[in-house]
């Protein structure tokens, strides 16, 4: 069977052409997202193999439909892109990879976090151009710190698990609550509280209705003022202009965004010699207390390893009848 790959980057190959020798499909790569613009070059593929940002849109899962792809395989944990009720209309099944490495996105949450405080990035510029001075450096300790997590699944739970190690206080948000956590000493609270008292807010909980700018002018009033907020999991979760007024006003001390709400038109490409017209992100970028990083928590050899084998599995299953009932990796 042969699966097209969009949105390909040199690593994908990599690591699908190394597992799929344990397969033997026929691997098509496309560099480009999917979308209304290029469907219809899919050509005899018995599956597609999506990433974040492709748009896998009804319009779009019709014509793969007509040219006779049975399944949408997501390389990647949140499906928000994808039309899960027009798959199901046209018969597609859909799968993705719930837990490829909940540490990776955990740790580089914390990366951001130390960063943003301890700005080992502009140390590290200073001491190269023998500027020994700490003026500007000031950080905090994390240590006694109260952390607020919104989304306790995998990646929160490993998350909570990491600051907790740091002697932070962990509270949590989560429309479903863990045991394990509130036996580790988790404090689940409602998310009105969770946000007002915590110093650093970090955002595991997909992108859907309910959650889609939970970060807004409104909720960060509430938070305390010069709070941390780190979002590693969907761009959409944060009303950028409002935080880019908080970020003003001071409300916000640090932002750390992994994800962005336009990141389509930009991340996972060198634009280094282009014109970059989002304005927004600009503006974001120009604060010397946001880090943007370029969608890349997930990115290390144990993630990227277990979605090439994971993805690789499931297509596997799906063509050959054999998943296995409740899988969260089968979406539908
Ligand atoms: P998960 O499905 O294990 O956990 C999500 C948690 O959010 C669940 O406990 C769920 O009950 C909770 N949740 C659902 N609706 C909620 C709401 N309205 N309010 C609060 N909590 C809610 O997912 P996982 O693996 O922990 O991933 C979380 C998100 O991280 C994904 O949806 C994805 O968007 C993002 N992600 C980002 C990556 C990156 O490289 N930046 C890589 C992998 C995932």
């Amino acid at each position: 069977m042969k699966i097209t790959f969009f949105s390909t980057q040199p690593y994908d190959k990599i690591f699908f052409n190394k597992y799929n020798a344990d397969h033997g499909f026929e691997l098509e790569f496309f560099e480009t997202h999917l979308g209304p613009h290029i469907v219809n070059a899919v050509d005899k593929a018995g599956a597609v193999c999506v990433f974040v940002n492709d748009r896998v849109i009804p319009e779009v899962i019709k014509v793969l439909a007509e040219k006779g792809v049975k399944i949408i395989a997501l390389r990647c944990a949140g499906f928000n892109n994808v039309d899960l009720e027009a798959a199901k209309q046209y018969g597609l099944r859909v799968c993705r990879v719930p837990a490829y490495s909940p540490e990776a996105v955990a740790e580089h949450a914390l990366a951001m976090i130390l960063t943003l405080n301890r700005k080992t990035h502009k140390a590290y510029n200073r001491v190269r151009e023998q500027n020994f001075s700490l003026n500007g450096l000031l950080g905090f300790n994390l240590h006694g710190k109260t952390v607020g997590v919104v989304g306790t699944g995998n990646i929160g739970k490993a998350f909570c698990n990491i600051m907790q190690g740091l002697g932070c206080k962990a509270l949590a948000f989560d429309i479903a609550q863990d045991e394990t956590l509130i036996k580790a000493g988790v404090t689940y609270l409602p998310l009105e509280e969770v946000l007002q008292q915590s110093d650093i807010i970090s955002l595991h909980c997909p992108l859907n209705d309910k959650t889609k700018h939970l970060i807004n002018a409104a909720s960060i009033s509430s938070m305390k003022k010069g709070v941390m907020i780190i979002n590693t999991s969907r761009g959409k979760l944060i009303n950028t202009e409002d935080a880019i007024d908080a970020l003003k006003s001071r409300h916000i001390g640090y932002l750390g965004i992994d994800v962005y709400e336009q990141e389509e038109k930009l991340f996972f490409k060198d634009l280094s010699a282009s014109i970059i017209e989002d304005d927004i992100i600009q503006r974001l970028m120009s604060f010397p207390n946001v880090l943007v990083t370029a969608h890349q928590a997930f990115f290390t050899e144990e993630a990227l390893s277990q979605i090439a084998v994971k993805t690789l599995q499931n297509i596997k299953e799906l063509a050959t009848g054999t998943t296995i009932p409740n899988d969260p990796a089968i979406m539908i």
